[in-house]
């Protein structure tokens, strides 16, 4: 099975350095599964012009299809313009933007509902961790997150583990740690959606060094990046070392 690589570009880009940096990009890992997840104001330019064998994901979307929402964006609209990914849970929106598990599961019904493949985020914060309580934590946002969702056989979803003490630090959850995290998620997600098969990719402080660490473990099936993905020098390496060692 293919490996994952899910680019967050977050806030990073403005329209002229994203649409730059796909222009710059040799896209030729047959050997992998890319998604490129470009802000909203870029996203229907870069769908439309995407070099071939990229998808094209959204970083986030509302959980109604339409009407009085000021600022908020459709996951049929992104559905519409090419978007085939939506990531949906990610901590900064949790943080900043205050975002429930609630609200998480309105969005994951929304946007499977819509034909798009969420991409969930969970993850505990340093604390958690400190307590012993990582494990509870996340355990705890795939039951609220998945309350009240059941899949058909063609509808999917991914998940992503991304400690929140990983993400924009440099501090990369050991992978040893991760994988361990990586196979509760799998079998709590199987066993909730009554599914054989469960993707799940790390995130986190993901880099040129560490990138292989991760994709060479069976139970990471990708990686989330963040900031290193959004530097074409920093991104252009990890896709060298994938390249040449998987
Ligand atoms: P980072 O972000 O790679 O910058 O740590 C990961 C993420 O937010 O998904």
């Amino acid at each position: 099975m293919k490996k994952l690589i899910v680019a967050n570009w977050k806030m990073y880009l403005n329209r002229k350095n994203s649409i730059g940096f796909l222009r710059n990009i040799q896209y030729s890992i047959l050997n992998i599964q890319l998604i490129i997840c470009p802000s909203f104001d870029v996203l229907a330019e870069i769908a439309k012009n995407k070099p071939w064998g990229v998808e094209i994901g959204a970083q986030d979307c509302f959980w109604e299809k339409r009407g009085a929402f000021t600022g908020e964006v459709s996951p049929a609209d992104l559905k519409e313009i090419g978007c085939q990914y939506v990531i949906i849970g990610h901590s900064e929106r949790r943080h900043y933007l205050e975002e429930t598990d609630k609200m998480i599961n309105k969005k994951l019904k929304a946007a499977i509902e819509a034909g798009l493949i969420p991409i969930f985020c969970v993850g505990e914060m340093a604390a958690e961790r400190k307590k012993g309580a990582a494990v509870k934590r996340v355990r705890e946002q795939l039951k609220k997150g998945l309350a009240g969702l059941s899949l058909s056989a063609s509808q999917q979803i991914i998940f992503a583990y991304e400690p929140v003490w990983a993400i924009g630090t440099g501090n990369f959850c050991p992978v040893a740690e991760a994988v361990k995290m990586h196979r509760l998620l799998k079998k709590e997600a199987m066993r909730i959606l009554k599914r054989r098969e469960i993707k799940v990719l790390y995130g986190g402080s993901v880099g040129e060094k560490n990138v292989l660490e991760y994709l060479n473990q069976p139970e990471i099936d990708g990686v989330l990046v963040g900031s290193a993905s959004a530097k074409i020098e920093s991104f252009k390496s990890i896709l060298c070392s994938i390249q040449s060692f998987l």
